[in-house]
């Protein structure tokens, strides 16, 4: 909990989970404040000279790495930042990591030795990856063509990792504790298809092809580095089934079940970012 009034620094505040906590926090009226590198003071992870001045004066931190904890340097990197978040008397960090990656929990490891009153939000694939990154272009072209074969997985919501960040954040009894966060059940890419056509009224199809041509392709385009790395990371090691089982750390935070997918889709479609204009 952040009981006094300095601020809770969100890092990645415009990302899906951030802007989704700082959404809540102005309702809430706490006192927070975005770090990024279009903030001011700029925080940007390729620039670890400049990281104390985003985090000064900071009550608690709500870390999430970019692109991805699970890559190489992202453990490091959250370990440097509550390093000196705790030289700073900043003790209080909330980190974003990923279910079943062993990089990333090395990252929790670094946070967990670095600061007192961490906590550890291990969150399954996001909801929203299909809307705000990097499945949007799938559903939109009508073909998720993926390595992903049968393996289920529960996709968690954006919304309640917010939800869940907000209660640890502002209510007692979550320090020191790990929170894996997944959706109410799991689902394989075949049915997820599903439930996009059905819900859209148009075809979307998964078609499951083989992972050395989808890196390959991936390779050929004009991509960030760190976009083959991830897709094979997240491809051949997070969806290998390790993490198909539902955990239960949205209730035990919350209070209550999971956000459906289903309800993501319906809640999603509304806003117009699936629309073709056909
Ligand atoms: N997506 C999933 O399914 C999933 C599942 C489990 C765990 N995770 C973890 O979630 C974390 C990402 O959280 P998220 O999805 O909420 O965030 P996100 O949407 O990926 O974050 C985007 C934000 O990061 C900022 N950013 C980009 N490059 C940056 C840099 N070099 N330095 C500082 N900020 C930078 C951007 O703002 P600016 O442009 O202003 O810098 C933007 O606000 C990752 O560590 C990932 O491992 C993701």
């Amino acid at each position: 909990m952040t009981s006094t009034n300095k601020p809770i620094v969100i890092l990645g505040g415009g990302g899906k989970t951030g802007g989704r906590l700082a959404e809540r926090l102005e309702k809430l009226g706490r006192n927070y404040r975005l770090a990024s590198r279009s903030t001011t003071p700029a925080f940007d992870w390729e620039n670890a000279g400049a990281w104390g001045e985003a985090i000064d004066g900071a009550g608690a931190l709500y870390v999430t790495y970019y692109p991805d904890i699970g890559l190489p340097g992202g453990a490091e990197a959250v370990g440097e930042l509550a390093r000196l978040a705790a030289s700073k008397g900043i003790q209080r960090v909330v980190l974003l990591s990923g279910r079943g990656e062993e990089a990333a929990q090395r990252g929790e490891a670094n946070v967990q030795a670095a600061v007192q009153d961490w906590t550890i939000l291990r969150a399954s694939w996001f909801n929203q990856n299909f809307s705000e990154s990097f499945l949007l272009d799938g559903v939109m072209t009508g073909e998720l063509a993926l390595p992903a074969g049968e393996i289920p997985e529960p996709f968690v919501d954006a919304e309640d990792i917010a939800d869940v960040a907000v209660a640890v954040l502002t209510q007692p009894g979550h320090e020191r504790q790990v929170y894996e966060l997944t959706g109410p059940e799991s689902l394989r890419f075949v049915e997820v298809a599903d439930i996009l056509s059905d819900h859209l009224k148009r075809n979307i199809r998964f078609v499951p092809v083989p992972l050395e041509p989808f890196l390959a392709e991936l390779a050929s385009m004009p991509l960030p580095d760190y976009v083959v790395p991830l897709m094979r990371m997240l491809f051949a090691d997070v969806l290998d089934g390790r993490n198909a089982v539902v955990q239960d750390g949205v209730a035990r935070v919350l209070g209550r079940a999971p956000r459906s997918f289903q309800e993501y889709v319906a809640r999603t479609a509304e806003t117009g970012v699936w629309d073709t204009g056909a």
